[in-house]
């Protein structure tokens, strides 16, 4: 039984190929060519022979070749090590501890005695051959393969052999044993004081390293594994995401998870190992692994910055199940964000490893689709040639890395470890025992368990930690068992995830009734953080932490559990988790030399129910906004209530019982009347004041009664009490939602005759897609940090950089008197501060840098930096910027009778119209929220040349804003970029904010400066989306036509003008939508507040925009009582018009996509069925909306209509192309490269693009108004006509010839080779200072209709997508796995927007959410597993490159529906 846990905990597979490796020969030589598992085994033995260098080098490649030559000659150290094996499970046996279910009564943990010696492991040797050994080594005994000629392998094998065998030998003079007699403290007397640990096969080994460095960083900056991305750094976004693997202490089981590499310390990794994304494989080697190369094919990634992540998450899940379930797939992804591809194609190609119910393998190679039978080609709904699965390979799970054998033979999990550095010293010991000495001599030293906590506390506080102990390899602390008596035992040492494991098993064994706690458990952990989080994090530190708003410790009071606390001291002591528990705002009763040892949880008995629930503004790992866990015990004749106990989160500063209501209920029949006393006593007891931190009270207060009743009719139900009804359901949201994904993805196919070789209109995959898995450049670097303003608005007297430049690492500090005389960045205008001179205007503003030999200390150096400032009263909202007149320029307009009366406003009598509605629609702002922060490294060079690689959308821009104020020519400046993690309009022009002091400090240090931001500092440095306020005013004639519109746009800019102007003209010329207006004034204002510049964000205003329309149109169609679908249908453009800002629409396919999306979406059928539902269903109710889109496409300024293009042909026929573009994730370098595959007649495959660059193209517009694809294309092709017409004679010439020979010929004709090219698009653009219309400001339009089905919980406002089906207008497409990428991706982005994304500010100009913490994106869960794109089949569009029409920004809007829906 044992044996087979093991087994399957280990690895099945390598256990299975070890087994048998003895009986075949062929099967020794395939297992052999397999590098990764052979080179794991080896590299153990070799490790220490090579120089730690090397080491480093080897890391991210190829095991080294050498190493294969001697693994015959390890199968002679096999019975030694055997014997190993055999002493360790003897010595296991004599000192008692126990594998499996220990009851803790049974044991004596802190009398434990020492742990077996190496005495004993020689004592016991025996020559028999152990499987389980074998396969720990990996090692194979393929005598046939040694050359036994040089002898050399014997010379090697000895000196591997006793690298492996030395140090457990010499350590015979100092047992592994408990630190033990006060003395715990003193780090020498641990059996080691070196971080031992492996990194994918490859051994790592640091005497002295900051043990709370993250492993992110050590990663990072130490190995150059960069690979694992840092996206938040605070456990909220998964970029980070690895697999460790360990030995269990207790039962010596192997355990791989995926975890958080930037909350794991460093030192937590002590004799484990790691798996980065680097092992798995490489595009440069072709080797890709199963889950890369799934993910690619179904054009799962995009930016890329989240797929390493999403890589781990899954693969760490196929180590421990590599045939998963598709539950088993969506719990892994928990902990994963993505904010480009609307999850579904990530999920195709996760899903491809499920099982289906049937027990095939969900990929079906006829289709070679990941959705299996839910496929479209074998439902016949798309033409499903997206995505071709078929020629992957299975995945097979016996070619990964096992365990390293150095750790399994050296038990480093039972090794006491300690380590002193100058910041900190961290103290692991293996026994409790030792755990309470030393918590008994340091009282306030910090235990660290999983470190979620603390790992987010010590970075947004800069605590301090002198001294950490980690009792997570303490033996005792990692038992449990089951106690019919007293429940379940569950030490601390578990991480949640053993939790839960435990529970799972204790429930099979228990009846239903008893372990109705354990099930309220296992479900509150789906919903409890993610799971690498909960991988590592502990009970212990849950109740520790004491948050007012855990997810266990509600569950834990209402069901009676209790703590045990032990003391070196005291001993044991056993406290009940009550109201006297939790004894204030984070703080406990357990004392300061106490540790949390375990928790009981009491079984339940006959007629006593649990339940409990969770709510957060996100599904799935959030932190709650209410939680609430319930308990009643019911009398079973008299059905009265024997106890009830009623637990809240959220709800006070700490976990509260609310003693009043469960006075009220005790002793009462259960009935309605019982629901009305505890609901009234709840209500007036828990009412939270306005202003209460974390805001909403109401809505609080609401949650909190809703749970109870909830959980009243759940008692009704499971106790059938007939006075309440059965019909009123204890509603659960998304109960009948698929767990499974039904997609469809349909698009005109390409015509049969198209040339093999033209790349345009295949679904060609993101050519940067399999590169997503690797790392980036690296530089040798000073690191900079911003010292930022802490409120919105001030005077700024003085800064004090003294203590920080004492600081060691502390390089250089530069302020404002480091600025040139001036100098501001700013388009144009130039109005920002590069380091606030004198006044503050928003908080977070840069006041200062740091500059510092790593980033760490960076920040640590800025948060030392003391400011001296006054604050004034801030301007927050639009309301403040009206009161006190405060605006960034004079008032827009349009006026649209100015187009027919010859520039004059014809002034609308509002009097005539019998038909008017009036109101006011506001709309919040959006974080960007793109995975890679702002970064950028800058390189001086001589002649004050600056290199300089920027995240940023357009490299001229940080040119510009660089060159001015510095003072430095711009053909000094090299500005490039190959690819950023995500733009999203937010790194469009808040590039330079890092780029210019990055600058100034690398000039004047004559040293490269970094700058990194945190999450936490990117999202109070750089502006959002804009909110805006619409006060509106329609008519409408009697036949429910449109008539007039008088609308204010009032838009929050923020402290400077950034891009606000164009951001609010898009918005004005979009106020249309898709309908005709016949009359329209419109006026723009923009206000002027103390906030971050509010930016481009993806729609730049047209969001607004339409947001504002489809708010009206539903506003007047309530108003006058009509459908809302036929007023839209009136009022709908057709097929050609003109705006009323005077551009023409023509074709206008508005109508086409509507009624196309009707028909796809079985629309009228879904609404009945949907009212069906509603009539059953008294909490739950279901909604249905079709929200129309149009999108006009261009730049509002008219001279960024350019764009140029480098073409450069070599004399191997190979193309390299340089735009001005920036690859963030769109796919732009893809398109590119197919537009000059059917320019030049060539194989996609011979043209290459590296990276934006300012001194291959100069004056390069953004990439940005979705205008990436068409101007840049435009360019490219005009650089091939060149080329074209230059070969065209020889081509004539010379028609049989290939291209390489035709290249060839043409140099030796001394036909050039290299052409720029250049395009421009038409804009006639609208006079916003009068309000004159214009001509054709836009080129074109494209557009959309969406259909959304959401369910909402009536109780708890919980709600889930259940459906969506978009159809959309893209002309001939380029690529449609990139366009329908695009459209899913932004559908996700505005479902977030309008459902759970919330910019939260203090009335004061603080900014509240700085992170994922706090900032909510949509996560996998929230995508519709019902989630179909469909592209206008026979929509060309002659003003753009190959009659395509350009998609990336406009899809955001049909997210409108949801918000429909949500409003029915
Ligand atoms: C991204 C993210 C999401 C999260 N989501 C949730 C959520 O949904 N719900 C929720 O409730 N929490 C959540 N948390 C908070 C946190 O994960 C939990 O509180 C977790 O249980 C803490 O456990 P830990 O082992 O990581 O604690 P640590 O960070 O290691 O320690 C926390 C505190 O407990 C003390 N401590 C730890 N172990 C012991 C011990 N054995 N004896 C005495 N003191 C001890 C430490 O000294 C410290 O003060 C989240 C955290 C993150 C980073
Ligand atoms: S960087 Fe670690 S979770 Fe975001
Ligand atoms: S591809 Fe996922 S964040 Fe960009």
């Amino acid at each position: 039984m044992e044996d087979t846990k093991r087994r399957r905990l280990w690895n099945p597979a390598v256990d299975e190929t070890m087994g048998k490796e003895q009986t075949s020969h062929e099967q020794i030589q395939s297992t052999q060519i397999d590098p990764r598992t052979t080179a794991f085994a080896l590299t153990a033995f070799a490790q220490h022979h090579l120089m730690q260098q090397q080491q480093l080098q080897q890391l991210s490649t190829q095991p080294n070749q050498l190493q294969f030559l001697f693994q015959p000659y390890l199968s002679m150290a096999l019975p030694l090590l055997n014997a190993h094996h055999n002493s360790q499970q003897t010595q296991k046996k004599k000192t008692g501890v126990r594998i499996k279910s220990v009851s803790p009564s049974e044991s004596t943990p802190s009398k434990s005695p020492p742990l077996s010696t190496p005495a004993s492991y020689s004592s016991s040797l025996t020559p028999s051959f152990n499987p389980i050994v074998k396969s720990a080594l990996g090692i194979h005994v393929p005598n046939e393969n040694c050359c036994a000629v040089c002898g050399a392998c014997f010379r090697m094998f000895f000196e591997l052999f006793s690298s492996l065998w030395m140090p457990l030998s010499s350590s015979s003079s100092k047992e592994l044993r408990s630190v033990s007699d006060n003395k715990v403290d003193d780090v020498s007397l641990y059996d080691t004081n070196v971080l031992l640990f492996y990194v994918n096969g490859n051994r790592v080994e640091e005497r002295m390293v900051d043990p709370m460095m993250t492993l992110a960083t050590y990663l990072r900056d130490h190995l150059r594994l960069t690979g694992t991305k840092i996206g938040c750094n605070e456990g909220g976004c998964g970029a980070c995401t690895v697999m460790i693997s360990e030995r269990d202490p207790l039962s010596g089981e192997i355990r791989h998870f995926s975890a958080n590499s930037c909350l794991m310390p460093i030192c937590g990794v002590f004799g484990k190992a790691v798996t980065t994304v680097e092992a798995l494989g490489n595009v440069k080697d072709g080797r890709l692994h199963a889950v890369q190369e799934r993910l690619a094919k179904t054009h799962g990634s995009q930016c890329g910055f989240c797929t390493p992540g999403f890589v781990m998450a899954m693969y760490s899940l196929l180590r421990n199940t590599p045939e998963p379930s598709v539950q088993q797939i969506n719990e892994a992804m928990q902990g994963n964000l993505c904010r480009c591809t609307g999850y579904r194609p990530i999920l195709e190609a996760f899903y491809s490893f499920a099982k289906a119910d049937t027990g095939d393998l969900k990929v079906i190679t006829e289709t070679g689709c990941g959705l299996g039978e839910k496929c479209c080609k074998v439902n016949g709904n798309g033409n499903g040639n997206l995505t071709d699965l078929s020629t992957c390979a299975p995945y097979d799970p016996t070619h990964e890395l096992i365990f390293p054998p150095e750790l399994t033979l050296k038990h480093t999990e039972l090794r006491n470890f300690a380590m002193a550095h100058d910041s900190t010293v961290w103290y692991q010991p293996a026994h409790l025992a030792d755990l309470l000495v030393l918590k008994r001599l340091h009282p306030h030293a910090r235990v660290i368990s999983g470190n979620s906590e603390l790992a987010v506390e010590r970075k947004f506080r800069f605590i301090d930690l002198p001294i950490v102990i980690n009792p997570r390899q303490v033996v005792e602390l990692h038992e449990f068992s089951l106690d019919i008596k007293r429940g379940v035992y569950l030490a601390t040492g578990l991480s949640l995830t053993q939790m839960d494991e435990r529970i799972g098993e204790y429930r099979q064994q228990l009846e239903e009734f008893q372990s109705q706690t354990l099930l309220e458990a296992h479900k509150m952990m789906h919903w409890f953080a993610g799971k690498h989080v909960r991988n590592v994090a502990s009970i212990a530190g849950n109740i520790a932490t004491a948050s007012p708003i855990s997810d266990l410790n509600p569950l834990w009071m209402a069901s009676g559990t209790t703590v045990v606390l032990e003391s070196e001291e005291r001993g044991e002591r056993e406290l009940i988790i009550d109201e006297k528990f939790f004894v204030g705002y984070r703080k406990t009763t357990i004392a300061s030399d106490e540790i949390v040892k375990a928790i009981w949880i009491p079984l339940t008995e006959k007629h006593e129910h649990v339940t409990a629930y969770k709510q957060a503004a996100r599904r799935e790992d959030d932190i709650a906004i209410v939680t609430g866990a319930f308990c009643t015990l019911l009398d079973a004749e008299t059905q009265s209530v024997k106890h009830m106990r009623i637990s809240y989160g959220g709800m006070a500063p700490t976990t509260i019982l609310a003693l009043r209501a469960m006075e009220k209920g005790k002793g009462r029949r259960f009935d309605w009347s019982l629901l009305e006393r505890v609901t009234c006593e709840l209500a007036s007891s828990l009412v939270l004041p306005a202003g209460v931190p974390g805001g909403m009270p109401r809505y609080r207060l609401a949650l909190a009664l809703s749970f109870f009743y909830k959980h009243f009719l759940e008692v009704a139900r499971r106790e059938n009490i007939t006075s309440i009804p059965e019909s009123i359901e204890s509603t659960k949201i998304g109960e009948s939602i698929p767990q499974d994904q039904y997609s469809t993805q349909s698009f005109t196919e390409i015509s049969s005759g198209q040339a093999e070789w033209d790349a345009v209109g295949r679904p060609i995959p993101h050519v940067s897609g399999q590169k997503h898995t690797t790392g980036e450049a690296i530089y040798y670097c000073l690191h900079g940090a911003f010292v930022t303003s802490k409120f919105a608005s001030g005077i700024l007297e003085s800064i004090d950089a003294s203590k920080a430049l004492s600081m060691p690492g502390v390089v250089a500090f530069f302020d404002a008197s480091d600025v040139r005389p001036g100098a501001k960045i700013g388009h144009g205008v130039g109005d920002t501060d590069v380091f606030v001179e004198r006044e503050i205007r928003y908080n977070g503003q840069p006041l200062g840098l740091i500059v510092a030999t790593d980033h760490e200390t960076a920040r640590r150096g800025a948060n030392a930096v003391v400011v001296n400032a006054t604050q004034k009263k801030a301007i927050v909202t639009i309301e403040d910027a009206l009161d006190a007149k405060s605006f960034i320029c004079p008032d827009m307009h349009i006026h649209s009778t100015m187009a027919e009366n010859n520039g004059e406003q014809v002034v609308s009598d509002w009097n005539k119209y019998d038909r008017v509605v009036e109101g006011t629609i506001r709309m919040g702002g959006q974080e960007h929220f793109y995975l890679e922060c702002h970064q950028c490294v800058v390189i001086p060079h001589e002649d004050d040349e600056l290199e300089i690689v920027a995240s940023t959308q357009c490299v001229a821009d940080v040119q510009t804003e660089v060159g001015k104020c510095l003072g430095i020519p711009r053909n000094k400046i090299r500005v490039s970029v190959r690819r950023i993690g995500g733009g999203f309009g937010g790194k469009e022009s808040t590039a330079p904010l890092c780029a210019v002091p990055a600058a100034i400090a690398a000039i004047k240090l004559r040293r490269p400066v970094r700058i990194t931001l945190e999450r936490f500092d990117d999202m109070a440095i750089s502006g959002n989306r804009h909110p805006f306020r619409f006060d509106y005013k329609v008519a409408v004639d009697d036949n429910g036509k449109l008539v007039d519109m008088n609308i204010a746009c009032l838009q929050n800019a923020g402290h400077t003008f950034d891009l606000s102007i164009g951001v609010i003209h898009r918005c004005m010329v979009h106020l249309d939508n898709v309908y005709h207006f016949p009359r329209v004034d419109v006026i723009g204002k923009l206000c002027k507040t103390n906030l971050a510049s509010n930016t481009a964000y993806r729609g730049f205003g047209g969001p607004q925009g339409m947001f504002a329309t489809e708010s009206i149109m539903t506003h007047v169609a309530e108003q006058l009582g009509m459908d809302i679908d036929e007023f839209r249908e009136k009022n709908m453009y057709e097929s050609s018009a003109k705006t009323f800002w005077g551009n023409s629409l023509d074709p206008c396919n508005a109508r086409r996509c509507w009624d196309e999306c009707i028909e796809k979406s079985d629309y009228y059928n879904r609404k009945q069925e949907a009212a069906k539902f509603n009539k059953l269903n008294k909490y739950r109710k279901r909604g249905v909306a079709l929200t129309p889109t149009k999108f006009s496409i261009g730049f509002g300024l008219k001279h960024l209509n350019q764009a140029s293009a480098l073409v450069l042909i070599y004399t191997d026929g190979s193309v390299l192309v340089s735009h001005g573009g920036m690859e963030m994730g769109q796919g732009l370098h893809t398109k590119i490269i197919q537009i000059t595959s059917r320019c030049l007649g060539i194989d996609a495959t011979k043209i290459h693009i590296q990276d934006a660059a300012t001194d291959k193209v100069p004056n390069a517009s953004p990439t940005a108004a979705s205008m990436g694809s068409d101007l840049n294309g435009l360019a490219v092709q005009n650089a091939c006509d060149q080329l074209n017409e230059r070969l065209a004679e020889l081509k004539n010439e010379m028609p049989e010839a290939t291209w390489e020979k035709l290249v060839e010929t043409a140099y030796l004709r001394m036909i050039s080779l290299s052409a720029s090219g250049f395009a421009t698009t038409p804009c006639d653009p609208v006079d916003f200072g009068t309000g004159a219309p214009g001509g054709e400001m836009f080129s074109y339009a494209v557009y959309g209709t969406a259909f959304c089905e959401v369910e909402i919980d009536c109780l708890t406002g919980d709600h889930h997508l259940l459906r969506t089906e978009i159809v959309m207008d893209v002309g001939d497409s380029l690529n449609p796995a990139i366009d329908i990428g695009q459209i899913e991706g932004a559908f996700i982005q505005g479902y977030g927007l309008f459902t759970m994304e919330e910019i939260k500010v203090r009335p004061d100009g603080v900014r509240l959410s700085r992170g994922p913490g706090a900032y909510k994106i949509p996560s996998a869960d929230d995508a519709p597993r019902h989630f179909s794109v469909h592209l206008l089949k026979g929509s060309s569009n002659k003003n753009s490159i190959f009659s395509s029409k350009v998609i990336i920004f406009f899809e955001l809007l049909v997210e409108c529906g949801i918000k429909g829906t949500l409003e029915q």
